[in-house]
């Protein structure tokens, strides 16, 4: 009986458990059997991991989160280890390894981000079997057109762009949004034109205030006293400062972006007159239910990934290139992250029907 792991990392998105119940269903047709390693790689090390039976994945696929549990912290490779009143960071790779070895796992499915598949790459150097699948909202990774849980978020914050239209209308302000995004653009690009920003700032693209302020005056001449700014959390100040709520120790993801609209909000009432008022949406941008595209996305990844593991491929993450499903082998996938180019095309459409990016 051939023995398949899966496991997701980092933070979560939605589509994670559509990929999880497509994985179990091709592995259930083929008479494999499914470990799910809980917490993310902390389960692997650890060895806390459940067989998976057809009843747990019954009711998935338009569940948010994960079954399985997921952690943005815990990397093998620096392992958080209690010693005395101590927590110091150790190497537990080989422990991963081991436990893959001890369960005979043939092949291990990571469902992860960046951080989590380059984890992935290198316990794969050092022998492990592993297929990727590509999951973030902020749709920045290297090596597919587009990751699932992307579209979930761009819905989420199109349909808060909608509320706060009525809101900066009736009162006359500017309502400025912050998005997710990490040190990509991408979420408040996308949510930006489909809930119909004045004005959209990303890292991308360094901006100005005054910019900024003369197409709110502008509409305030065309008779719109009110405007709807977004920004991806990773843009930075006019000065080039990003700004950062918390410094994370230990974590694959140091820092944690945060608080630009606020700043954003002040400088445009100065500069402006305009009352403006900022909104940080969070995490409800990774929560609920995955749209139908992303429930599609994740299942067709899902599929591919479990029928790459039991053809006994490994090395490879799933990808998504010009709507078809195809592979790309760890090692061929870029490093860092996949930044929105300033020549995107939807960035000109954008241009061209109004929309400044402050620059
Ligand atoms: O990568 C997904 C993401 O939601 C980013 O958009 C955001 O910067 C980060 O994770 C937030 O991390 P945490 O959940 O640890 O606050």
């Amino acid at each position: 009986v051939k023995r398949l792991g899966i496991l997701t990392g980092g933070g979560d998105a939605p589509g994670l458990n559509a990929v999880i119940r497509a994985v179990a269903k091709v592995a259930e047709s083929a008479g494999a059997e499914l470990y799910g390693f809980l917490d993310g790689y902390s389960g692997l090390i650890r060895g806390n991991y459940r067989k998976m039976e057809k009843r747990d994945i019954s009711g998935l696929l338009h569940r948010g989160g994960t079954m399985l549990g997921t952690n943005n912290r815990d990397n093998p490779f620096n392992f958080p280890v209690q010693e005395g009143d101590e927590v110091v960071y150790k190497d537990m790779s080989d422990a991963a390894l081991e436990n893959l070895e001890k369960l005979r796992i043939d092949r291990l499915v990571v469902i992860g981000g960046d951080g989590s598949l380059a984890i992935a790459r290198e316990l794969t150097r050092k022998g492990a079997k592993i297929i990727g699948v590509p999951k973030t909202i902020d749709n920045d990774m290297q090596g597919t057109d587009q990751t699932f849980g992307f579209d979930t978020a761009v819905t989420t914050a199109t349909e808060a762009l909608d509320k706060l239209h009525t809101t900066a209308e009736s009162h006359h302000r500017v309502m400025v949004l912050e998005l997710m995004g990490r040190y990509a653009g991408w979420i408040a690009l996308y949510s930006g034109v489909a809930g119909g920003a004045d004005v959209i700032l990303i890292p991308e693209i360094p901006w100005k205030m005054e910019k900024v302020a003369e197409k709110i005056l502008s509409r305030q001449k065309e008779g719109k006293p009110f405007s709807i700014i977004v920004v991806a959390e990773g843009a930075k100040t006019p000065e080039g400062e990003k700004i950062i709520r918390e410094t994370i120790k230990g974590s694959g993801d140091p820092v944690r972006l945060g608080g630009i609209s606020y700043r954003i909000a002040d400088m445009v009432e100065k500069v402006t007159g305009f009352e403006s008022r900022a909104t940080i949406l969070g995490h409800v941008q990774r929560g609920g239910s995955p749209s139908p595209f992303d429930r599609i996305l994740a299942t067709r990844y899902g599929e591919a990934a479990g029928m790459l593991a039991l053809a006994g491929e490994y090395g490879k993450m799933v990808s998504l290139r010009n709507g078809i499903i195809t592979w790309v082998a760890f090692e061929d996938i870029p490093q860092g992250c996949r930044t929105v180019p300033p020549d995107h095309q939807l960035i000109k459409a954008a241009r061209n029907i109004g929309i400044s990016f402050g620059d």
